[in-house]
């Protein structure tokens, strides 16, 4: 075990409090968590909590809220005169009861396994209790002497089998050497970053889960929380995290991602362990009843409507390889995101004009944004600009791995030019803002698409200087903690409301990646400065923060995977010279 190893697993350790952080292990679908507190109440819910005496026990599935998926309750650890012994630590690897009089860690991905010390000095040389419930009320006990154990085995319909266990040390030691083994590849910062790193990367170690019906792959997922599932773009930005200490877990992301193109080049939405989310037929009942509650006009569509993510798939191709080049991985996925781009063009150009739209509000990774109040289909400007950049990185990796991969370089660039020509008709001069069309007509939100734009790099100045100038002016964009994913000004915002207001941390790195490509470098820093102290300053990777207060917004999750992703990006990044 390297020293470092250690010092990083100990510094993520801080974080692990069993509510925004549970007791978990990559690849395994179980989730520990203190049986006192419910689901997340608000920011610091856990701030001077007492210790933990009881921990409740769940599984992580697609699409099924934890309440769906519980396995244990009520575990408690009791001494022999029966009183609970609190939690008094929780490691990566470890949650240690009443001094290490016990511990609980991982018996491999399905199990847990519970032991008690054999240590004279420790005073305990009784048995102890080991008591649990089980969803159907059932209650169970369990003596456990010094130095052995108990094992709980979960089986895929959530049913749990107990056996004494005599290997306890043995399943502690190999769960240690698995988190140190990743906090191993955990990438250095500098000092004031090191610990949110660290916090992050156990976030995207602990976020992997296997996926069965794809050979075992590690998919990487948003959250083992709330998002069991390889998101399209959640990949992509997860990636730009991983490439930093595992370039292959990061390349097999974006494999996952582009594992199940449509027929017609499509890429789906989620790839999870049933299958793909790739159109309005397929979304859960939950997600569809979501959809009718914010009065979506696409909730009932006549027909079914293609769901996919942004086309930032090149973008993301373009930065995994910059770590570690893999030229024979590189084509084969070319092939895929290149017919992708094609099928913006062909399928989802829904008035013919020559601009795709946005069919479903899911395809633009901002579900509720107020862009998509009106009619559908919605000429969006972060669209214009992602096909733009992504047809001039096809053009760039063309040169580079070949035309047969990526298609002529020439033709590219032509189609984003003639793309970027349809983006700045969306500019309103007098409105000093890009805005988007629902069904043809004018959308007058003022909202975080409007300054994708600037990815292109081929903005004209005066176009610049006022998304420059919106990004300054405290009345709108430069709140406390910024960005918001909506003007304050706008009548929508909503400082707590998903992409009606919060800070989401992709967006504000693709509005940094948009300066830096606009030439505005020192902008671009400045941002991605206050990017990484707003996770910092709210206490973890959440999935969005409150403008206002910097801190996660009441509905938000937490130990989101692009969250914690890019901030390790970030912090490598911002660690190294300007
Ligand atoms: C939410 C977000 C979307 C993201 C997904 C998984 O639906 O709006 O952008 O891809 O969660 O994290």
């Amino acid at each position: 075990m390297s020293p470092d190893a250690a010092e990083r697993a100990s510094l993520a350790a801080r974080h692990l409090d069993l509510v925004q952080a549970p007791f978990t292990l990559p690849r395994s679908r179980l989730l520990v968590f203190r049986a006192d507190r419910g689901d997340l109440t608000g920011p610091g819910a856990v701030d001077g909590a007492p210790p933990a005496t009881a921990l409740r026990v769940h599984t992580s599935e697609y699409e099924r809220g934890l309440d769906e998926c519980r396995v244990l309750d009520e575990l408690v650890v009791r001494d022999a005169a029966g009183a609970p012994l609190p939690v008094t630590a929780v490691l990566p690897h470890a949650i240690e009861f009443g001094g290490g009089a016990a511990s609980l860690s991982f018996a491999g991905p399905t199990a847990l396994s519970i032991g008690v010390e054999q240590v004279e000095h420790l005073g305990h040389d009784e048995a102890l209790v080991v008591e649990w419930r089980t969803p159907d009320g059932r209650g169970h006990r369990e003596q456990v002497g010094p130095g052995a154990g108990v094992r709980l085995d979960v089986a895929a319909d959530r049913g749990v089998r107990h056996a004494a266990s005599a290997s306890h040390a043995t399943d502690l030691a190999a769960t240690e050497r698995i988190w140190f083994d990743w906090f191993d590849r955990c990438p250095s910062v500098r000092e004031d970053l090191r610990q949110m790193a660290a916090f992050c990367w156990w976030v995207l170690g602990a976020n992997i889960v296997e996926l069965p019906g794809l050979g075992g792959a590690r998919g990487v997922v948003p959250s083992k929380i709330g998002y069991v599932g390889v998101w399209q773009w959640d990949a992509y930005f997860i990636a730009l995290g991983l490439r930093h200490g595992d370039p292959a877990l990061a390349r097999e992301q974006l494999e996952i991602a582009f594992r199940f193109p449509g027929e017609d080049g499509q890429l789906p939405d989620v790839v999870h362990e049933h299958g793909v989310l790739a159109s309005s037929d397929d979304l859960p009942a939950a997600d569809r009843d979501r959809l009718r509650r914010a009065g979506s006009q696409i909730a009932d569509p006549n027909a079914p409507v293609p769901l996919t993510k942004p086309p930032l798939a090149a973008w993301a191709l373009a930065k995994v390889l910059e770590v570690e080049d893999a030229p024979d991985w590189a084509r084969a996925q070319l092939a895929t995101i290149r017919r992708s781009q094609d099928w913006w063009f062909a399928a989802s150009d829904l008035d013919g004009d020559g601009m795709p739209e946005y069919g479903h509000p899911y395809s633009s990774g901002l579900d509720d944004s107020p862009i998509f109040d009106g009619p559908l289909p919605t000429t969006a400007p972060d669209l214009g600009a992602y096909l733009v950049l992504q047809d001039l990185e096809l053009a760039r990796l063309a040169e580079r791995y070949g035309a047969d991969a990526a298609g002529d370089p020439v033709a590219h660039r032509e189609r984003a030019e003639r793309t970027l020509a349809s983006l700045l008709a969306l500019w309103n001069a007098d409105a000093g803002r890009f805005e988007a069309r629902a069904a043809g007509e004018r959308v007058a939100s003022d909202a975080i698409v409007g300054f994708m734009p600037m990815l292109t790099g081929g903005l004209p100045g005066p176009v610049l200087d006022a998304l420059v100038e919106a990004l300054a002016d405290p009345a709108r964009y430069a709140r406390p903690w910024s960005v918001p994913t909506v003007s304050a000004a706008d009548p929508d915002h909503s400082s707590e409301r998903m992409w009606r207001g919060p800070v989401w941390v992709n967006t504000n790195v693709l509005v940094a990646e948009g300066l830096r490509a606009s030439g505005r470098q020192d902008l671009a820093r400045e941002l991605e400065e206050r990017t990484v102290a707003l996770v910092v300053h709210g206490g973890g990777p959440h999935e969005y923060f409150n403008p206002e207060t910097g801190l996660r917004a009441g509905s938000a999750t937490t130990a989101f995977g692009w969250s914690a992703a890019l901030f390790v990006d970030l912090a490598v990044r911002l660690s190294s010279a300007p």
